[in-house]
Formats: structure tokens, sequence, C-alpha cells
């Protein structure tokens, strides 16, 4: 698999809730990859919180850490990045998504709502209505997630390490040649 990847990265896409971070991890070893976490990084470089940066200075200073972050990452190889679901709204970002594999992971709301139910991390969930936001959110960007080299529907009960399986199965048939050729 590493050879027929040639170190391009991989890029984990999906709303917030999908898994993106724990499967990213189990993904980076099974490839020998290094992880990344663009949320974590942009909470290192900046000392505070995601909810901070959105209290303080607002969503789109937080737009512009991500995407000057995302630059950043899109210098390794060999990488696995566990995105935030809102990386998919800046044009500009998907030059360096596309350079590398970008793997959509597709969770039905329900699954989401169960799983951000009592989040307080995210400061664009935190309102009355889990669902009805997250159904919003997920309608204004799912035509933005389906360009997604790989999209990987996820059902309930499947595990981490099954969903890894499914991403390694699937990567081969989705090698793009070099760019410039
Ligand atoms: C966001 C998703 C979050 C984080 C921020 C905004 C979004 O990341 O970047 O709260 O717009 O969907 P996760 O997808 O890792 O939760």
């Amino acid at each position: 698999m590493k050879e027929i990847l040639r170190g391009i990265n991989i890029y984990l896409i999906g709303m917030m809730g999908a898994g993106k971070t724990t499967v990213g991890k189990l993904l980076a070893q099974r490839l020998g990859y290094r992880f990344l976490d663009t949320d974590s990084l942009i909470e290192i470089i900046t000392g505070k919180t995601i909810n901070q940066i959105f209290g303080e200075e607002g969503e789109s200073k937080f737009r512009d850490l991500e995407n000057r972050v995302l630059q950043e990452v899109a210098a390794y190889v060999r990488t696995v990045v566990a995105t935030g679901g809102g990386i998919i709204l800046r044009r500009d970002n998907w030059s360096y998504l596309r350079d590398g594999m970008i793997i959509w992971l597709d969770v039905p709301i329900p699954l989401l709502v169960n799983r951000l139910r009592g989040d307080s991390s995210r400061p664009l969930l935190q309102q009355e209505d889990l669902e009805a936001r997250l159904t919003q959110l997920y309608q204004q960007r799912v035509s933005l997630y389906q360009e997604a080299d790989i999209t990987i529907r996820v059902s309930e009960g499947e595990t981490p390490p099954q969903i890894v399986e499914r991403i390694l199965t699937a990567i081969p048939g989705k090698i793009k040649p070099p760019r410039g050729i």
C-alpha cells in the first residue's frame, strides 16, 4: 500500500463527530504514516481552544488559521490529516486537499447526534436543537463533501478498525497519476 500511495497525504473530511481523528490515527498506524489534526495544530499554535478563537476572534479568523495550517501541513508527505468539518468551505483549501487523497467519512445524522449530544467543544453546535443544526450544516456542505475521492458511508455499529479496512480496500482504485503527467 505504501508503494501504491507514493507518499501522498491522506485528508479525512466530514462532519463534526464523524470520527476523523479516531479513524485517522488508526489509518496512519496501518500505513506507517504520520498523523496530524488541523484543529489540534490550530490550538497549539494559538494557545487557545477552538471555542476561544470563535468567541474572541470569530469564525472568519478561525477559517484563516485553518487555511494557514492546511498550507503548512500540505508541505509534508506520508501524513494522514484529520481536518475540521468546515475545511471544505474555502475554495482555496481545495488546491491543498487535491494534492493528496481526500476521504469523506459520511456518517448519518442520527449517529452524529448520539455522539455529539452534550458536546461543548464545538462552537457551531451550541444551540437547542442539535439534530436540526447538524441537518442544516450537512445540507449546506454535502455537495462539497461529495467532491472527495473516496466516500465511506459509515453505518451504525461499524468500528474504527473496520472503517480503516474499507479505506485501505478503496485506495488502490483511486490513485491519481502524479501531477503534471
Ligand atoms: C467545525 C468543525 C470542528 C472545528 C470547528 C468548526 C465545522 O472540527 O474545526 O469547531 O465547521 O464543522 P471537527 O470536525 O474535528 O469537530
